[in-house]
């Protein structure tokens, strides 16, 4: 570990924090099926009034608390970020943040739109997801009026504008989609972009989750193996998630987010934000910290900072890694709150 990460701020497992992940809606105007399944999140369900959600001058603050006590990434998530309205000037006030990086995670559907205006605000990363290019598997995977089309759409947007080496996120569910990982491999090979492979996971409390439907990572590699031969990579920053995979013959790099059947809670560096303002030091947590009411009770920038930092030094998560059956019976905060 570098000297710069010794001296910041650890948790009681000696992690430093790193990056902050900001869900800005809860809304999605997808349904994934692993996310938000229509029976739960139909007509009835409710999302977090407006006036609950932070501002952008909120969010932009708590960034900027946050960068100073060592975190360099933020990445804004959802739901599905771009239903924000103006999200761009969210990135632009976060972009003004000295040393900090701004990502952001979309599901693809409404970037043509806003690609440039994003990228022009400074977005310096990006991330889409895209279960599927067959309409039919993509349609059964996210449940809504969208098609695979649009999302290269968006991603084609994206690269016009400037954005490059773009990761596109597979989540796979076995007999769902798993037949879409080798026609992804193939669409992506050359592109310059990094196509990432997600273990389905037993996040949130709707979704059903079985051990059956996990394809592992290792099963992944292979059957791309077997038609495009890999090699292993190292790691390219401390606490990313991917395992990394490069062509043989050229063609850039693959990733696999084993996070069922590799766990990489022992490097995890990640702090998130909900909508609403709560903080969650893991993505399997069952509460969060209301920073929204220190921020609209007149708390300073010293003392949310304090705050914070204290929560991260208390923090022992390390859900995946332990994956304790009783803890799955208790109420989980959903993906789709938290972000992914
Ligand atoms: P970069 O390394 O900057 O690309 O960011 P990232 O990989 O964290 O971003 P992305 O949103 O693409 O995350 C990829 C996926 O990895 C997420 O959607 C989750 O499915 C999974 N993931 C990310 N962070 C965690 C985590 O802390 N715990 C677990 N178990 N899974 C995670
Ligand atoms: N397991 C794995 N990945 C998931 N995502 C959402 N739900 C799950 C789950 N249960 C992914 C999305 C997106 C990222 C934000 O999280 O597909 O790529
Ligand atoms: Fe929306 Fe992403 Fe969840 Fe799908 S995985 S429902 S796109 S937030
Ligand atoms: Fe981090 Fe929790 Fe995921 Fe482990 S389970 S990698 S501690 S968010």
């Amino acid at each position: 570990m570098t000297e710069a990460l010794e001296q910041s701020l650890l948790d009681r497992l000696g992690r430093p924090v790193r990056d902050l992940r900001v869900s800005v809606t809860d809304r999605c105007n997808f349904r994934c099926r692993y996310c938000m399944p229509r029976e739960h999140f139909g007509a009835g369900h409710e999302f977090l009034p407006r006036t609950q959600l932070l501002s952008f001058e909120e969010l932009a603050r708590v960034a900027g608390v946050v960068a100073a006590l060592g975190v360099v990434k933020v990445r804004l998530t959802g739901g599905e970020p771009l239903l924000r309205a103006n999200l761009e000037r969210l990135v632009s006030q976060l972009a003004q943040i000295p040393r900090l990086e701004v990502a952001l995670t979309t599901n693809g559907s409404l970037l043509k739109r806003s690609a440039q205006a994003l990228a022009d605000a400074g977005l310096s990363r990006l991330t889409v997801s895209l279960d599927a290019l067959d309409p039919e598997i993509f349609r059964r995977m996210t449940d809504a009026d969208y098609t695979p089309g649009d999302v290269l759409e968006g991603i084609a947007a994206a690269e016009r504008a400037g954005l490059s080496r773009i990761k596109i996120n597979t989540v796979v569910r076995r007999g769902v989609n798993d037949s879409e990982v080798l026609p992804l491999a193939r669409h992506f090979h050359g592109s310059g972009h990094v196509l990432r492979f997600i273990e389905y996971m037993d996040v949130g409390g709707t979704n059903d989750w079985s051990r059956r439907d996990v394809v592992t990572a290792d099963e992944i590699v292979a059957r791309i193996d077997s038609e495009l031969p890999l090699e292993r990579l190292e790691p390219s920053a401390f606490g990313e998630v991917a395992e990394r995979h490069r062509y043989r013959s050229g063609g850039g790099e693959i990733g696999v987010i084993a996070s069922i059947t590799k766990p990489f809670c022992g490097n995890c560096t990640r702090l998130r934000l909900s909508s609403e303002g709560r903080l969650y030091t893991c993505l399997f947590a069952t509460r969060g910290e209301d920073l929204r009411e220190r921020l609209r009770s007149g708390a300073t920038d010293a003392e949310l900072a304090e705050f914070v930092a204290n929560l991260w030094r208390q923090r022992e998560d390390r859900y995946s890694e332990l994956r304790v059956p009783e803890r799955r019976r208790l109420p989980r905060i959903e993906m789709s709150y938290i972000g992914g």
